[in-house]
């Protein structure tokens, strides 16, 4: 691999007593789709939001386009083109369509930039458009996960980290969202950090991936090499 886009040196993090996270490192390609996998409560949030620095890390380095931000503001990281979509979405429920996507680009200033790029989110997202003046909690699950996406796109990121897209919507919506990541991807070379529970869904979409298990990386490879490992069909495929 070349040099690494986005990597985690032996992060390590604690709520209190409770430790979260334990000498994880993980690597992500510019351009690259990567799956960061694991049950309930191993740690995938909590390693997003370290990067992210809504948490702080006890130990250990972010390094995201050669230099180290763990120790910048969440907006700084932002700015620098690293955004997460968090998971549960967490839309602006008594705001606007519009109004959530304006926040999105609240770092910058450039009017005709900002026009462009609700241009491309409306583009991307229809449903989104018809919507724009509607209160974010009439949305659908499935449009509320497209807001939330489309919020992250009005940073103009160079990286996003998605924390479970797929939760809670429908199998149609589910392949929506995902054609829409993978479209990200292919036509606009963003970089994916993606966090799943549905694991064979992930698989499909990522080429590399890392598994969590009680804070620490247990299992890493290609996602090829993944789908036919034995342990990991019986404990997350279900086979
Ligand atoms: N704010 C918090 N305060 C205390 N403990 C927390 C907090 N957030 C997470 N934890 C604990 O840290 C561990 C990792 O949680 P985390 O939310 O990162 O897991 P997850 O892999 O994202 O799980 P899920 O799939 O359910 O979203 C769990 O034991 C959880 O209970
Ligand atoms: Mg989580």
């Amino acid at each position: 691999m070349s040099e690494p886009f986005l990597e985690l040196r032996g992060i390590s993090a604690s709520y209190g007593a409770i430790q979260a996270l334990s000498k994880v490192s993980l690597k992500v390609p510019q351009g690259g789709i990567v799956a960061l996998l694991g049950s309930n409560g191993a740690g995938k949030s909590s390693t997003l939001n370290t990067i992210s620095h809504l948490v702080d890390p006890t130990h250990g380095e972010v390094i995201f386009d050669g230099k180290p931000i763990q120790r910048l503001p969440s907006d700084e990281i932002v700015q620098r083109g690293l955004v997460q979509v968090p998971e549960g979405r967490e839309v602006f429920k008594e705001m606007s369509v519009h109004e959530n996507l304006e926040l999105g680009a609240f770092l910058r200033r450039n009017r005709r930039e900002m026009a462009e790029d609700f241009d491309k989110v409306y583009v991307m997202f229809p449903r989104l458009k018809e919507r724009r003046e509607q209160r974010a909690s009439t949305l659908s699950g499935g449009e509320q996960q497209m807001l939330a996406i489309g919020r992250a796109l009005m940073s103009r990121p160079r990286m996003i980290m998605f924390d479970e897209p797929s939760m809670g919507l429908s199998p149609v919506l589910v392949e929506q969202i995902f054609e829409s990541i993978q479209r990200l991807n292919r036509e606009q070379g963003l970089t994916i950090l993606l966090v799943e529970q549905d694991v064979r869904l992930a698989l499909t979409v990522a080429s590399y991936a890392y598994i969590l298990e009680n804070g620490e990386i247990n299992l890493e490879g290609p996602s090829q090499q993944l789908i036919n490992d034995p342990a990991v069909r019986r404990a997350y495929l279900g086979v």
